[in-house]
């Protein structure tokens, strides 16, 4: 579904050039949840931005269905948008202040879904109530919910296009680490009776190996480790792979 081929990308800086990316080359399949771990810097966000369209590859290709997405005319751009859906570090922060969350789903819906004005109110509330909150908070400004609220509310806003595939960009590191276990549940609960496609970026290996099926190891750009993931956590071949499952598996010991 989303493939990426020999991606480069490299910054420039004054005189200096930074290889952000560096020949990257994977794929994610319908429904399928892929896991990218690897430590700051390493390129991951990078990633995601080319995937999401809103940065070009200086090499390679990226395609989403067989076509790519830097050559898609209008038509294909706006299914595209509809169909690969983003939730960052603090989605939630970046809802309009000034409006309630419903008039930003509603918003959405007029951009993206399309439905009347009843069966968007219905899907939203549904929606709301299965990420376990209360509709009525929909009602509210995002100034008045707390920050694991408005992340939850963002999932709603991602989900509401029935998008194919799903990008989280350590979407739950700003949350209580109570809070992530409950988000995290909900996400891998709606990928999964969606059939969803999940591409789930974190420094943190518990979460992803709790929510994704095949992992990728980044390291400086690069891709240096990919397996299923209980592979990649039973028998870690790269050393940065290695530290990382050695770390987790001492706080699981612990
Ligand atoms: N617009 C830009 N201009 C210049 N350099 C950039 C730009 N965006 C990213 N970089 C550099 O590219 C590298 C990869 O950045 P990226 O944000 O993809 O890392 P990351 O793996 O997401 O890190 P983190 O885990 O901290 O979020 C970094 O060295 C970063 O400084
Ligand atoms: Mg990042």
């Amino acid at each position: 579904m989303l493939e990426l081929v020999d991606v480069r990308r490299v910054f420039r800086v004054g005189i200096e050039s930074h290889v952000a990316l560096a020949d990257v080359s994977f794929e994610v399949g319908a429904g399928e949840r892929v896991g990218i771990i690897g430590e700051s810097g390493s390129g991951k966000s990078t990633l995601v931005r080319l995937a999401l369209g809103l940065d070009r590859p200086d090499g390679g290709v990226v395609r989403y269905e067989g076509t790519s997405v830097a050559e898609m005319g209008r038509r294909d751009l706006l299914a595209y948008r509809r169909a690969v859906q983003w939730i960052g570090q603090d989605t939630g922060g970046a809802f309009n202040p000034r409006w309630t969350v419903r008039q930003t789903m509603m918003r959405v819906n007029s951009r993206l879904c399309g439905l009347s004005r009843e069966e968007a109110t219905s899907r939203i509330e549904g929606l709301t109530a299965r990420m376990g909150l209360d509709p009525a908070l929909l009602d509210r400004r995002p100034g008045a919910l707390s920050g694991g609220q408005r992340q939850r509310f963002a999932i709603v806003r991602a989900v509401l296009p029935r998008p194919r595939l799903l990008l989280a960009d350590e979407a739950v590191s700003a949350l209580d680490v109570s809070v992530q276990a409950v988000v995290l549940n909900l996400l891998r609960e709606y990928c999964e009776d969606e059939g969803c496609a999940l591409l789930f970026v974190s420094h943190g290996l518990p979460a992803t190996a709790f929510m994704t099926t095949r992992i990728l190891v980044m390291r400086a750009g690069r891709v240096v480790e990919s397996g299923p993931t209980a592979q990649v956590l039973r028998d870690p071949q790269h050393d940065y792979a290695r530290a990382l499952v050695d770390a987790y598996t001492y706080s699981e010991d612990a």
